[in-house]
């Protein structure tokens, strides 16, 4: 069974890349069918960042929230295959239109992790399955 999302989120975090005293959130671990967060607690657009466990490794995803829905994606580059961000949960570009590499600037559809521009044309982002239910972000199974 799926663990309510209030039991992941400590209290008095904004998810727009720190908590209310400055410091990032922190990058919570979770495994196919659980709950990441509320739709709401994230900022529309927003990023952030989770841990996800499967067959017994752990890997870095973010999600990003457009409107009422979400999409995943493993945190690889696929120009060469790092993490994208540099501060935590942060995946967006300035105006927030696009993903953004920050290691050579390459760009990515919000929507599909396909490459808009930069270094790895005709690539793409990884997709993580999720599902939006009642306003709560899943993992899918
Ligand atoms: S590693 Fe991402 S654009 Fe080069």
């Amino acid at each position: 069974m799926a663990d309510h999302p209030s039991t992941h989120t400590p209290v008095g975090l904004s998810f727009e890349g720190k908590a209310d005293d400055g410091a990032p959130p922190p990058v919570l671990t979770v495994k196919p069918g659980e709950a990441l967060c509320r739709l709401d607690e994230m900022a529309d657009p927003g990023s952030r960042a989770f841990m996800m466990r499967r067959g017994g490794e752990d890997e870095e995803i973010f999600v990003i929230r457009q409107g009422d829905e979400a999409f995943g994606y493993v945190n690889i580059c696929p120009h060469r295959f790092v993490p994208l961000n540099w501060k935590p949960h942060i995946f967006l570009n300035h105006d927030k239109t696009r993903i953004l590499c920050v290691v050579h600037a390459a760009t990515f559809d919000m929507r599909d992790g396909s490459c808009l521009g930069g270094p790895c044309p005709g690539q793409g982002l990884e997709q993580v399955a999720l599902r939006v239910e009642n306003g709560i972000i899943y993992l899918a199974d």
